[in-house]
């Protein structure tokens, strides 16, 4: 008789899986070595150019690693389903999500304040956020989520009074974290942004966003034996930096790795020290600018 493929489906346990985005360099292509090292699972090291991740592939199984390449544009909304429609299909149960595709326009950057604002919104914080609903129902009890944030996500970063009360309400919900984003992006088309108490740094907003997406999900999942956590990993030697930082991505990459293997933190904003930090107290940065402080 044939064998009944449907119901072979059903009865069959579901591998689990880590996710790292933009795995191809820097901080996620350390993130994404340490977990192949530690992680009994697969390890998915993700990339928006097929030809570099692939090529990251190749130098972590030089290394005698295991990494499974998978082409995602988290900005590119069928990436995004294609890449889910491969979880659900081989049967996968996501353990491990590492948020870290990121972008940063620095100084000197040519691009318009708009242009600026409206990529580092939509890679940051919209495409962090679809990519991690879309994953969700593919994660139970014990899985691990780490966004990783940076310095600039901390809540002081935001000059206005009233817009940190916003981003820090405990009763803040998702639509209405996008809809506060988005009136940021307006405000940046209006010309109007530092008036309304946004600060110039379109980093700062997204990374803000980013944490205050953590705790809202936190929130909803902590029930649900999920764990949630915001990381800022260390000024890391990176293209990000220009090859500036004072950390090395791999040793940077130990907080994630360690929050996304047995996190004793849940719904924290973690230092790259390794402790939580209040989010809404005083800044945490010991150097700013060139000084310390
Ligand atoms: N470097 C630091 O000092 C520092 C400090 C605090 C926080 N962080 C955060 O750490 C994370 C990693 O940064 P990094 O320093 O490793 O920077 P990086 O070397 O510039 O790497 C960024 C990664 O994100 C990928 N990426 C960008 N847009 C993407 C998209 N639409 N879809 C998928 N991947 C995309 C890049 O892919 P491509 O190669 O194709 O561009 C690259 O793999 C970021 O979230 C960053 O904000 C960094």
């Amino acid at each position: 008789m044939a064998p009944n493929l449907d119901q072979d489906k059903t009865t069959m346990s579901e591998s689990k899986v880590a996710i790292v985005t933009g795995a191809n360099k820097g901080l996620g292509y350390a993130i994404t070595q340490k977990l192949c090292e530690k992680y009994k699972g697969k390890v998915y090291l993700t990339s928006r150019d097929e030809v570099k991740g692939r090529n990251a592939c190749e130098q972590l199984m030089k290394l005698g690693l295991n990494p499974t390449f998978y082409q995602l544009d988290i900005t590119n909304n069928e990436s995004v389903k294609k890449f889910v429609t491969h979880i659900h299909d081989n049967n996968e149960e996501v353990e491990i999500l590492i948020n870290n595709a990121g972008v940063l326009f620095l100084k000197d950057a040519p691009e318009s304040k708009l242009v600026q604002a409206q990529q580092t919104i939509s890679v940051n914080f919209t495409s962090l956020v679809f990519l991690t609903e879309a994953i969700l129902p593919f994660m139970k009890s014990g899985g691990k989520i780490v966004n990783i944030s940076s310095s600039s996500g901390h809540l002081s970063r935001i000059p206005s009074e009233d817009l940190r009360k916003k981003f820090s309400s405990k009763k803040l919900t998702l639509d209405e974290l996008k809809c506060l984003v988005s009136s940021y992006v307006e405000d940046v088309t209006a010309d109007r942004e530092i008036r309304k108490g946004w600060g110039a740094s379109p980093y700062v907003v997204s990374k803000v966003a980013v944490n205050a997406y953590t705790f809202i999900l936190h929130r909803k999942l902590a029930s649900q034996g999920i764990t949630v956590n915001c990381v800022h990993p260390g000024y890391v030697q990176s293209d990000m930096t220009h090859g500036a930082g004072n950390i090395a991505p791999l040793l940077a990459a130990n907080v994630p790795v360690q929050l996304a293997l047995a996190p004793r933190e849940i719904g924290q904003f973690i230092w790259h020290n390794g402790s939580a930090v209040p989010w809404g107290g005083k800044d945490p940065r010991v150097y700013i600018d060139g000084r310390h402080v």
